[in-house]
């Protein structure tokens, strides 16, 4: 099956930068499903994306072929529960943080045991652009083809990697699914550094995101070198890049994000337990 019929239980954020991945790389809208608890937000996102929608999880997984969970991890047992009795031995996509494949499976086991396959994916919102990241794991009953679609289909909105062991997904998560923010951050500091200098602020703002976006083409397309290689380029001694570099350093700003990450991977952990 070229297009199989794809629900995506949660329609928030994440669940939106896919459908919008899938979309602009040409699947057919008549073939994708969203649910969430709201109706507005639902119609709103049927008559943008011209996708089905309906707030029954249980029907919406009935009527398709992989299931892709895309609500908050608190959320997840609730929503497997409601699906449990119409999963069968479909694909189940999950890319709730912290939720091992375990738990899914004994959510999804309330009635029967569940045959279903289930690949953890965890992916990030420049999938909006068709430019993500999405770090995958597939337990040992995904089959071949499945592997395959799901390599395709990711591969539609992002870069993928698999992974060969579960838990390194809490590490993809503190990296990459909330990487974005980490650079926004970045972006916010300099603008607002730039402003408080004295220049324009819209000046300020193009003039980061374009540094942004140069220094991003640079690490994508020089890949023969490293962050640090390429950023001891620009860093002539006692020049005005070392400055501002020695004040990072002075302040353990590579620590602080070290332990930004490792926060964020625990916390993935957490999530799956409270809230
Ligand atoms: N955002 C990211 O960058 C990112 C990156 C990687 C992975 N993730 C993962 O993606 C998942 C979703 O995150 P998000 O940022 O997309 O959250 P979000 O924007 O808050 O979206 C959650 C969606 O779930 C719906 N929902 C809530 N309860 C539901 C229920 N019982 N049945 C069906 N739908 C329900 C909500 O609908 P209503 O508002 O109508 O209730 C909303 O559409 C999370 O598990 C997160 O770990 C997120």
């Amino acid at each position: 099956m070229e297009h199989p019929k794809i629900a995506f239980i949660g329609a928030g954020n994440m669940a939106k930068a896919i459908i919008v991945g899938l979309i602009e790389s040409g699947y057919p809208r008549e073939n994708i499903t969203a649910t969430a608890t709201g109706i507005d937000k639902l119609n709103l996102l049927h008559n943008e994306y011209e996708i089905a929608v309906t707030t029954d999880n249980s029907i919406a997984a009935m009527n398709s072929d992989i299931i892709v969970l895309a609500v908050k991890p608190p959320i997840i047992e609730r929503v497997c529960n409601e699906i449990a009795s119409s999963v069968g031995d479909k694909l189940i996509i999950s890319v709730a943080a912290g939720q091992t494949c375990s738990s899914i499976r004994s959510y999804l086991s309330t009635e029967k045991l569940s045959n279903a396959s289930i690949i953890r994916a965890m992916p990030n919102t420049p999938c909006l652009l068709s430019k993500g990241a999405v770090g995958l794991f597939a337990t040992d009953s995904v089959s071949d083809s499945e592997h395959e679609f799901v390599t395709k289909l990711f591969s539609n909105i992002g870069k993928i990697f698999w992974l060969e062991i579960e838990n390194h997904i809490d590490i993809v998560t503190a990296v990459s699914g909330s990487g974005p923010a980490f650079y926004f951050y970045m972006a916010e500091a300099m603008t607002n550094a730039a402003i408080q200098m004295g220049l324009d602020a819209s000046i300020s703002r193009e003039l980061v995101n374009q540094t942004a976006f140069g220094a991003a083409a640079m690490l994508n397309e020089f890949d023969m070198e490293t962050a640090a290689q390429l950023r001891k380029k620009v860093t002539s001694p006692k020049g005005t890049t070392e400055a501002a570099m020695n004040v990072f350093d002075d302040a353990g700003l590579m620590n602080i994000i070290n332990d930004a990450v490792s926060a964020g991977a625990t916390r993935a952990v957490e999530l799956s337990k409270n809230d």
